[in-house]
């Protein structure tokens, strides 16, 4: 490769990862002649999928230690990897990394391959670990964009396209500087770029090896990239709840398996609907219970015992007292709340 196909914001960038490189246990120093492992790389890979190298620098020793190859962790019972697994996320996680270390080890003789293709197919493998396995353990030449990049190629390119749509024009943007050689140091750099000066809150731009290459920098405000899509407004979702009493006790509901909050307890109520509904009753007051995906307006109705059976209302009456040990979600506390027993 001709020395001047490298972009000058790869040679930048290099260069200061050749002085400031972090030193991550399952990286080699740049411009050392070992080659990387690339069970490390992949083992540190997945753990990072889910938290923060912090964290992964803690454990990664601790697995290392005891399932040193691929061969090892492939051999060992799901329970103690599993176990190993406790506090690093999602245990799909876990289940895909046993599954893939066995089949690296049955049906590639116990060796990763090294293409993004190949690597590609292997259990929980998509297409951001391939290309970082690919270029970080194999040395090949391979697009690695993540969540710092994004953020770093967003700000370099001042892209005005908000997340995530612009992450097509990202890829290309990656694609035209990451170097033919060592385009895996290249892509480790944009990350300890990330951490050490381009931060999502901070930009320390006067000390930055690309400062003079950064468009985002130019536009006044690097802050502003990667630009936000607006949240789309909530959508508001409307029921009613139903506060019943029998003397000093009040009805409580187990709610459906299946769906939001299942098989907690609740109060009973309606089915939460898209418009305002104009129930009967006696009318209490209005609970508002922000979800992810949408926003509740309950009703509160007040009922006497004999008026829930006529309604063929059933579950068990829990002392009001006690409304505490229940278990109800926040949701139902707030009713609670309302109704003036104070369980928050
Ligand atoms: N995040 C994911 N992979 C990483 C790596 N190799 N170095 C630093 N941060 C990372």
């Amino acid at each position: 490769m001709a020395v001047d196909s490298t972009s000058r914001i790869a040679r930048s960038l290099l260069r200061w990862y050749d002085q400031y490189a972090r030193d991550l246990p399952w990286r080699v120093r740049p411009g050392s002649n070992v080659a990387p492992d690339p069970y490390r790389v992949w083992l540190s890979e997945v753990m990072l999928q889910q938290t923060t190298v912090a964290t992964v620098r803690e454990r990664f020793d601790l697995f290392l230690t005891r399932w040193p190859a691929v061969a090892e962790l492939a051999a060992a019972d799901d329970s103690d990897v599993l176990a190993a697994w406790a506090g690093l996320g999602y245990y799909a996680r876990a289940r895909n990394l046993i599954a893939c270390a066995r089949t690296v080890a049955q049906a590639h003789g116990g060796t990763f391959p090294s293409s993004e293709e190949a690597l590609r197919g292997l259990p929980g493998i998509g297409p951001y670990t391939a290309a970082a396995i690919a270029a970080f353990a194999f040395g090949q030449r391979a697009v690695v964009v993540d969540g710092n990049v994004e953020r770093i190629v967003s700000r370099l390119f001042a892209i005005d396209t908000p997340l995530p749509a612009s992450r097509p024009e990202i890829y290309r943007k990656m694609d035209s500087i990451t170097p033919d050689a060592r385009a895996g140091d290249f892509a480790q750099a944009m990350m300890d770029l990330a951490t050490a000066i381009c931060q999502p809150k901070r930009a320390d731009c006067l000390i930055c090896p690309l400062h003079d290459d950064c468009a985002g920098r130019g536009a006044a405000d690097p802050l502003r990239f990667p630009v936000k899509a607006a949240r789309k407004l909530r959508p508001v979702r409307h029921g009613e709840v139903w506060w019943v009493t029998r003397g000093d006790e009040v009805l409580l509901v187990r709610r459906p398996d299946k769906g939001l909050l299942g098989g907690m307890r609740g109060l009973p109520g309606s089915d939460w609907r898209d418009g305002p509904g104009d129930m009967p009753g006696k009318i209490g007051a209005d609970v508002v219970h922000v979800f992810t995906h949408f926003e509740l307006r309950l009703r509160i109705m007040t009922m006497t015992a004999d008026e829930a059976s006529a309604h063929q209302l059933t579950g068990e009456y829990w002392p009001i007292e006690q409304l505490d040990e229940a278990g109800l979600p926040t949701l139902y506390t707030k009713v609670a709340d309302k109704m003036g027993v104070g369980l928050s």
